[in-house]
């Protein structure tokens, strides 16, 4: 649905973004992860159409970033990091504004407005005056107004920041909802946990490269060179248990301590359940048995201090 193919963007002798290739199917949320000034809202305005790539080709739902920008705009909705709500307008005629640009005809606004505010929560305030809202609600409108011309692709650019960690977790149960609703969406953040959950894929990017992308537990597999597995069992059965595992190919060191086992790990899933398996039949209490994950900020701070790539 999105594509980004060797897209480069250059201010003088600066390189803002730098060879950067993405692919993002139907129905995906993609969370666009890097630390300030990283590239994430220059890619995203050149995917929004605004910005001219320096070289390379974007397209979404088929069309072309640069040669068709106004096929783009259609199927897009954008929400740019830093918005401005025009003084003396209410809510309803702010999202009116935008339908009559998306040239939605006069029939059909009044319904689509009110869906739209319903879904934000926002029907209460439907006669307020814009200026008059909090910052947590005007960036909900803002995500109204990206709304009305019901796009498949959301492309959001920072919607949670400057949010207090309530109205943070209401943008992402919006977020979750649109996700939902099968819309494709892509959304930056420099806070990683803040996505992971409801994240398909994620891609982090840092001084204008893109240095790894996919599921989270595909990156993390990329970083680690090898799985940990940590098994606790009952305290008669750590021994055993120890002595099983350290008889395992793929098991390279077993650490025991209380009653947990840390072991390195070097196998597949396969192997993992037989493993499982063998402490079972052998009589080990087993009562965890989990591959260790890394954190995400473990990740993104591996990835950006470059102790991989
Ligand atoms: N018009 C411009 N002229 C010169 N440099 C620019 C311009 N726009 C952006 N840059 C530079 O390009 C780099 C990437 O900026 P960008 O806004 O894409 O970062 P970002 O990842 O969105 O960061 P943030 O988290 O702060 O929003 C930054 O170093 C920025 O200073
Ligand atoms: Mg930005």
């Amino acid at each position: 649905m999105i594509e980004v193919s060797h897209f480069t963007k250059r201010y003088g002798e600066f390189v803002a973004v730098d060879d950067l290739n993405l692919s993002i199917g139907k129905g995906e949320v993609f969370g666009f992860i890097g630390p300030n000034g990283a590239g994430k809202s220059t890619t995203i305005r050149f995917l929004a159409t605004l910005l001219r790539p320096t070289s390379g080709e974007g397209r979404v739902a088929g069309h072309s970033v640069v040669a068709d920008p106004m096929a783009v705009r259609k199927v897009i909705g954008f929400m740019p990091d830093d918005f401005g709500v025009y003084d003396g307008m209410k809510v309803w005629e702010f999202l009116d504004f935008f339908a009559v640009a998306y040239e939605i005809p006069r029939a059909y606004r009044k319904k689509i407005i009110g869906q739209v505010l319903e879904l934000l929560d926002l029907t209460h305030k439907r006669d307020d005056y814009v200026n008059g809202l909090s910052k947590g609600m005007k960036q909900r409108l803002c995500l109204a107004k990206t709304l009305v011309h019901d796009p498949p692709v959301l492309i959001l650019d920072e919607p949670a920041s400057g949010l207090d960690p309530r109205a943070r977790l209401e943008m992402k149960a919006l977020l979750s909802e649109l996700r939902g609703m099968g819309k494709t969406i892509l959304v930056s953040s420099h806070i990683l946990s803040e996505l992971a959950d409801f994240c398909t894929s994620i891609g982090i990017i840092e001084r204008g490269k893109l240095l790894a992308a996919g599921s989270i537990q595909e990156i993390q597999r990329q970083l680690r060179a090898h799985r940990v597995l940590k098994v606790r069992v009952l305290d008669e059965s750590t021994e055993q248990a120890a002595s099983i595992m350290r008889d395992e190919p793929n098991v390279k060191t077993v650490e025991t301590y209380d009653q947990t086992l840390t072991a390195e790990f070097h196998g597949e899933d396969e192997d993992l359940a037989r493993l499982l398996g063998r402490l079972m039949t052998s009589g080990v209490s087993v009562h965890s048995f989990a591959e260790e994950e890394l954190s995400l900020e473990e990740v993104f701070m591996m990835i950006t201090k470059g102790i991989v790539n």
